[in-house]
């Protein structure tokens, strides 16, 4: 095993709160245990390919525990596909050639789906790499949970209470559109947490039709108001088959044409999807007669100081990791694991997203408050 003298960090991907405690985690235990040089590089990937880094040391790893976003900034450039002066170009080797030049014996890697499958091609280069799992949207596999979730769900949670009041003061329907890309925990979560009546995930593809009479039994009942919390990628019943059958198409596509058709095919339905809350509000207007608004909570949910468990998660994860490395770790995610962590291989994670199970408690706690699920 070789011993560890330098290890570089970075932050990859779409920022989320949490970022600066762990950078601060791994750097200050990095320096203080283990007496290591710590070097962060700018941008995510495209620092490493761009040799653009910071020096950590005690001094400037102080003050950022409790800061949103990432010191050391992020982006969702990859590796083998970059914009360099405005042309694609794979900087893989590149990249591998600075961690080399840099004298590293390890690169830190925190982020999401997109940072494991990049971190993945830098292993296949022969770098020693760790990663730490970080993304609002709560879908990365094998852990508890992921660096930023808790903030976003605060976030969102908090903007689905504030909707209540002035959704009953107008009797209307306010939609909340929560991100989380493809999965729903944030949607599902901050519903429950903020007593949403109808909570639309993209793991439940949906019948508007079953909406709009959850929301008029309401009405029925009393209560001529409701608040909706919709996942951005929710899908009714009929777009989510189209979504499906066009994936199918694509993993099933044996040559690059085909590939690429069923690539077009994708982004056109995904293009045709933006604005679907938009859609949804009129849809439930017509079939409801009850006025809709909505509220687009965006990258509100992302920015800001990061709430206690974050902060505990980032640094627990964090330290962990500094402690893993010294121990010999290398190609594996911390993951959180109850109280403690547990390694994952990165070959396991990358490419893997985890979705909400229908089994899940969660599910089962918001059909046991009859919040409407749109199935
Ligand atoms: O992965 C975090 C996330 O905020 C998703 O919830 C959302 O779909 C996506 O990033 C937005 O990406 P971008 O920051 O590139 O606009």
């Amino acid at each position: 095993m070789k011993t560890i003298k330098r290890i570089g960090i970075l932050t990859a991907g779409g920022d989320s709160p949490g970022l600066n405690a762990a950078i601060r985690a791994v750097g200050k235990t990095a320096i203080r245990d283990f007496g290591w040089d710590v070097i962060g590089f700018r941008d995510g990937y495209l620092g490493l390919a761009e040799n653009r880094f910071v020096t950590f040391d005690k001094a400037t790893l102080a003050g950022i525990l409790t800061i949103g976003g990432t010191v050391l900034g992020t982006s969702r450039d990859k590796p083998h596909r970059m914009m360099i002066k405005g042309k694609e170009c794979d900087m893989t080797d590149v990249i591998a050639a600075n961690y080399r030049k840099n004298k590293l014996d390890a690169l830190v890697c925190i982020g999401g789906g997109g940072t494991h499958k990049n971190a993945l091609r830098l292993i296949e280069k022969g770098l020693r790499v760790v990663t730490l799992p970080k993304t609002i949207d709560n879908d990365v596999p094998f852990t508890d949970s992921t660096i930023g979730f808790d903030t976003a769900l605060g976030i969102a949670a908090e903007a689905i209470d504030r909707l209540h009041s002035t959704a009953h003061s107008h009797h209307r329907i306010i939609i909340a559109e929560v991100m989380g890309h493809n999965a729903g925990w944030l949607a599902l979560g901050a519903g429950i947490a903020g007593g949403a009546d109808a909570i639309l995930i993209p793991e439940i593809p949906y019948d508007v039709r079953k909406v709009a009479a959850a929301i008029r039994l309401r009405s029925e009942r009393g209560n001529n108001f409701s608040i909706v919390a919709v996942a951005e990628g929710a899908k009714s019943v009929s777009d989510s088959a189209l979504f499906d059958a066009a994936l199918k198409k694509k993993k099933a596509a044996k040559t690059k044409e085909q590939k690429d058709v069923a690539k077009q095919e994708l982004a056109a339905l995904e293009s045709k999807h933006v604005g679907n809350t938009m859609r949804l509000a009129k849809e439930l207007e017509q079939l409801t007669k009850l006025e809709a608004r909505v509220s687009i909570l965006g990258y509100v949910q992302r920015g800001g100081t990061p709430s206690c468990a974050d902060r505990l998660l980032a640094t627990r994860l964090g330290s962990a990791c500094a402690h893993l490395l010294a121990q010999g770790a290398e190609s594996v995610m911390v993951a959180a694991r109850g109280d403690g962590y547990t390694t994952v291989p990165i070959e396991k994670v990358a490419g893997t997203l985890k979705l909400v199970p229908s089994n899940h408690t969660w599910i089962a706690s918001a059909r046991g408050v009859g919040t409407c699920l749109g199935d």
